[in-house]
């Protein structure tokens, strides 16, 4: 029997919980022996909790218990998220997360000690909540280079973005509602600034190119800025509006990386991914286009792939599983300029000083009086900043995904 722990009964807490009694018995048969929860650490009071003798407010119950072999952290944020694992790691306990925060910050250096103490850190729910990403990613896509990675990876903002295309909701009201069904993260701000996608595109990157992408080398942009008006226009051009993390491997080896609203034509399968639904497209050199599709955030789905990497963990307390990258000193992450898109744009200026600044341009027809629609040619962040800056005003420019 498998002994094992919980660090933080909040919404994903609580869920791995509920996942280790409701199917018990399948987790055993998965695991080849029983998964015994015999602690978890939250510094509240469960008075009222059937089995309140579980709980403990001290991290080193479970770390100087040698029967524990595997631990889920599931408490968030970086710290003492990271100073317990490591603690956990070293006294030869496998972990599993669903921190992306953690993984993304301190992933190379946790793995590595995971690797000297024989153990696995395990964090498939940190991508996509309950989508199987990160196995698929690692192991059945081992025989292709991967191209790129594009996928809408924040629950919350695409819950936004759904009610506001659908049904005409304000952005406050649709983020309410996701904070009230548990999607959205403590500070929201994680969310609907894009922190939350950028962390996710990192730990893919990094995964699926085997070196470390700093994410903080990752431009990024949230949501906040894009309007009703926005959405009409893409829906007008056979478009919706998405929050896209985006990385490509570049010819000189180096990744490119982004997160941003991008405008995603409605045959793309991208366009589809509706409500809190994540969907991320891989491309491989050799098997192509692979799309995975699912529950991004929420108690359950996200607690499955926690507890599927306990399972795994279990499977692999002899041998570990290999689930890494490497740190390295070299320039891994390529700059906002070393890509090019088209945008689409929105500016009070005429169409004429449009052809003049921007030259080759698509006009779109405007929905709004005064202004102009636009679809510009391939240029680069800087190109299209400084070219929209030479107009008298531009309201709007996103990124157009191909
Ligand atoms: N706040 C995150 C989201 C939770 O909305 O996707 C899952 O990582």
């Amino acid at each position: 029997m498998a002994k094992a722990a919980i660090m933080g009964y909040g919404t994903v807490g609580s869920g791995v919980y509920d996942i280790l009694k409701m199917n018990a018995k399948k987790i055993e048969a998965a695991a080849g022996e029983q998964i015994e929860l015999k602690y978890i650490l939250d510094i509240r009071e469960f008075d009222d909790h059937p089995e309140k003798h579980l709980f403990t407010k001290d991290v080193n119950d479970i770390i100087n218990d040698t029967e524990v072999s595997v631990v889920a952290e599931v408490m968030g944020g970086l710290h003492p998220a990271y100073e317990f694992t490591k603690e956990l790691l070293s006294a030869g306990k496998s972990v599993v997360t669903s921190n992306k925060e953690l993984v993304a910050t301190y992933g190379s250096e946790l793995l590595k000690i995971a690797e000297e103490n024989n153990v696995n850190y395990m964090f498939e729910a940190s991508v996509g909540g309950g989508i199987p990403i990160i196995r698929p990613l690692n192991r059945c896509l081992a025989a292709n280079n991967i191209v790129r990675i594009a996928g809408i990876l924040n629950g919350t903002t695409n819950y936004i973005l759904y009610q506001m295309i659908t049904n005409d909701k304000s952005f406050d009201e649709a983020l309410k509602d996701a904070q009230a069904n548990g999607y959205a993260e403590r500070n929201p701000a994680a969310d609907i600034e894009g922190h939350d996608a950028c962390r996710k595109i990192a730990i893919l990157s990094s995964l699926a190119w085997g070196k470390e992408v700093d994410y903080t080398n990752i431009g990024t942009e949230g949501i906040v800025n894009i309007t009703l008006e926005d959405v009409r226009y893409a829906a007008a051009a056979g478009a919706v509006i998405k929050l896209i993390g985006y990385a490509e491997q570049l010819e000189d080896g180096r990744v490119y990386a982004h997160v941003a609203p991008m405008l995603i034509k409605n045959d793309c399968l991208l366009s589809d991914i509706d409500d809190v639904y994540n969907g991320i497209m891989v491309t491989g050199d050799m098997v192509g286009d692979v799309m995975f599709y699912g529950a991004g955030a929420g108690k359950l789905p996200t607690a499955s792939a926690v507890t599927a990497d306990m399972i795994d963990s279990v499977i692999h307390s002899e041998r570990r599983s290999l689930i890494s990258w490497e740190k390295t000193d070299e320039n891994v992450s390529a700059g906002p300029d070393d890509k090019k898109f088209r945008y689409f744009m929105r500016t009070t200026d005429t169409a004429e000083n449009v052809s003049k600044v921007f030259g080759d341009f698509e006009q779109i027809k405007s929905l709004v009086e005064g202004e102009t629609a636009f679809v510009t040619g391939e240029l680069t962040a800087s190109e299209a900043e400084k070219k929209a800056s030479e107009l008298s005003e531009t309201i709007t420019s996103i990124r157009i995904f191909k």
